[in-house]
């Protein structure tokens, strides 16, 4: 989705901007712009497509600008073109503007404004806002943002640099995500962390309907009515090299290796030193909350979701309560219901995907108490939620989720501890025993790191297929979905997922000869009736390649291609198994010469609903 960078100080303000936008590339764009001061009027750098094409447009020129801002465009309201990128102009050519989210009522606000005499060039919903602060410009630049934003109806994060004030970039949120980067003598604005992480880890973190104010020497924030406001600086604990390639030809690939650590710094601190119970304070749930638990939901996207259906299966388990999972962009349109004692719990790496904030305002604004599990300090869900999870994945920057998924079951497996705990639902030899799986599993996961160079043999065997299914029963079924998603996101392979005892009613008729079935074979439970649904898939030619729990001896008899994962606790294996199918996804990617980090039509942080 659309990102934005602005700055303002002593470096050359063009070079920190577009450094900045090649931070924001992960989230996806078709087109990128700057604009800055120079002289009496703007001037708009804008090209469509990557930024280098926006660099090479430069032609080795060197603006001396102190000030402007910046983006990467997602288009949603005209094609991608030069024109509709941003930064948009006003009709003095004095005044830019950069706009993430939608305006809902740009339709009749542009219709106003061109009563006005205001003259139109982009096909973009942005353009009424430059229009719209020129229209109310009479000496200030913050008054007139202010006016101009009171105007709009939608989601929102803008910037705005004018000639007529050189010396400040002014900045407004409202549902959609802003920060500002405080250095010295200089300051950052941007979407996302990334973009300042090698100036500054010190922040502001814009709240709905607050305007920040950029100078060289000092930030103010103001509400809606100008006023200024007190803000907290938030720290940052990301370093910057976490946000770099390291080496790695991928960042898919980096972030998948990443996991052993991710796991630990997630487990880190949330268990007794005894190994008998999770800490959790930060839920913010009171023991009489717990005890009087009725019904949980769970609701994400994509790759969060699928952490949500394992959710649910380990908490019907451990906690006995019923669990009830939602796609977000589903659950406030079909009247969830809420009643006393239902805890509502939304998933989200980037924290600010506007299907689950939705979600998540909708449980809210139904009384149910919100438990956020999310990868991002500050986000708006981790703000606007009761309670709060945080995965420790550090920055994921590959449209494909990788860590964050990972993590987001370890902290499912916490939860499901925690509430077993308060509701005396679980053993505590048996709590003891998942904690120690839980505290030997990033070990697991580095060795099946270590010893994946069969999957990429298999990859490069499905690289040239067409149709490829995924089967699994249980848990194996929820980590099916996610493998399924992870190959036909990255390598645009089509890919199915479906439960192994379902096959039978419709969807063996499309098994005929070589076509590619992964068979998640983990659980002692299920490992009979697995092994009679490959053989079902085999007696129609399939090629199979079963993924199986070291021990679970016997799948090697109904197929030739077995990958095994490390023995764990039946409940952890979704963790490590995991593991080989986004190796599988990331190596039949490379195989097929796609964009591993930046997949076609996707985004990394799903802005718009
Ligand atoms: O930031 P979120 O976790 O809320 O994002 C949710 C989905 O958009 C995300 O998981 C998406 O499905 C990934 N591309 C999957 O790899």
């Amino acid at each position: 989705m659309c990102g934005i960078v602005g700055y303002i100080g002593p470096q050359e303000a063009v070079s920190v901007l577009i450094e900045g936008l090649e931070k924001l590339e992960y989230r996806g764009y078709d087109s990128a712009g700057v604009a800055f001061a120079e002289g009496s009027s703007i001037k708009f750098l804008k090209k469509m497509g990557k930024l280098t094409v926006l660099r090479e447009s430069l032609n080795g020129h060197n603006y001396r600008a102190a000030a402007g801002i910046g983006h990467t465009r997602w288009a949603t309201h005209g094609r991608p073109s030069d024109l509709n990128a941003h930064p948009h102009s006003d009709c003095t050519g004095r005044f830019a503007v950069v706009h993430n989210g939608i305006i809902e009522n740009y339709f009749s606000l542009k219709e106003w404004l061109q009563l006005q005499g205001h003259v139109f060039r982009s096909e973009t919903d942005t353009e009424v806002l430059p229009h719209l602060v020129e229209h109310f410009y009479d000496g200030n630049l913050e008054t007139a943002v202010l006016e101009a934003v009171a105007k709009l109806e939608g989601s929102f994060a803008i910037a705005v640099v004018t000639s007529h004030e050189p010396d400040k970039v002014v900045a407004f949120r409202q549902d959609s995500p802003l920060i500002v980067g405080l250095g010295r003598g200089e300051n950052f604005l941007a979407s996302d962390i990334p973009a300042i992480l090698k100036h500054t880890r010190r922040t502001y973190v814009l709240n709905d309907g607050e305007m920040a104010v950029l100078e060289a020497g000092r930030v103010r924030v103001l509400d809606r009515q100008g006023n200024e406001i007190i803000k907290g600086v938030t720290e940052v604990k990301w370093k910057a090299e976490q946000a770099e390639r390291g080496g790695y030809e991928h960042f898919m690939l980096k972030e998948i290796y990443e996991q052993p650590r991710a796991l630990r710094d997630t487990l880190s601190g949330r268990i007794t030193p005894d190994g008998s119970e999770v800490v959790l304070d930060e839920v913010s749930i009171s023991p009489e909350e717990i005890e009087g638990l009725k019904k949980i939901h769970i609701t994400a996207c994509g790759t969060a979701y699928h952490a949500g259906l394992v959710g649910k299966y380990i908490i019907e388990k451990l906690v006995r309560l019923p669990v009830e999972v939602d796609i977000a962009s589903e659950f406030r349109y079909r009247q969830p219901i809420i009643e006393p004692g239902t805890l509502v719990v939304v998933i989200s790496q980037s924290g600010e995907t506007a299907d689950t904030l939705a979600a998540l305002r909708e449980a809210r604004r139904q009384g149910a108490r919100v438990v956020a599990v999310t990868n991002v300090v500050g986000s708006s869900v981790a703000r606007e939620a009761d309670g709060i999870i945080y995965t420790w994945a550090g920055p994921e920057i590959a449209v494909a989720s990788t860590k964050a998924y990972t993590t987001q079951l370890v902290s499912m497996y916490l939860l499901a501890l925690y509430l077993a705990k308060g509701r005396g639902t679980v053993d505590p030899d048996e709590i003891k025993e998942i904690i120690l799986g839980l505290q030997k599993i990033a070990g697991k996961a580095q060795s099946i790191l270590s010893n994946s160079a069969e999957v990429k043999v298999f990859a490069g065997e499905l690289a040239s297929c067409r149709d490829i299914f995924f089967i699994g029963r249980g848990l194996d079924y929820a980590v099916a979905m996610e493998g399924s998603l992870k190959l036909k996101e990255i390598s645009y392979l089509h890919a199915e997922a479906y439960a192994a005892g379902e096959l039978k009613h419709g969807t063996l008729a499309l098994i005929e000869d070589n076509v590619p079935v992964v068979a998640l074979v983990t659980q002692e439970g299920t490992f009979d009736k697995m092994v009679s649904n490959i053989q079902e898939v085999n007696a129609r030619g399939a090629s199979v390649v079963a993924l199986a729990t070291d021990g679970l001896k016997g799948v090697e008899k109904v197929t030739g291609k077995v990958v095994y994962i490390p023995k764990t606790h039946p409940l952890l294996t979704p963790v490590l198994a995991v593991i080989p199918l986004q190796l599988l996804a990331y190596h039949a990617a490379v195989a097929r010469g796609c964009d591993v980090d930046k997949p076609r039509n996707l985004a990394k942080s799903v802005t718009v609903e």
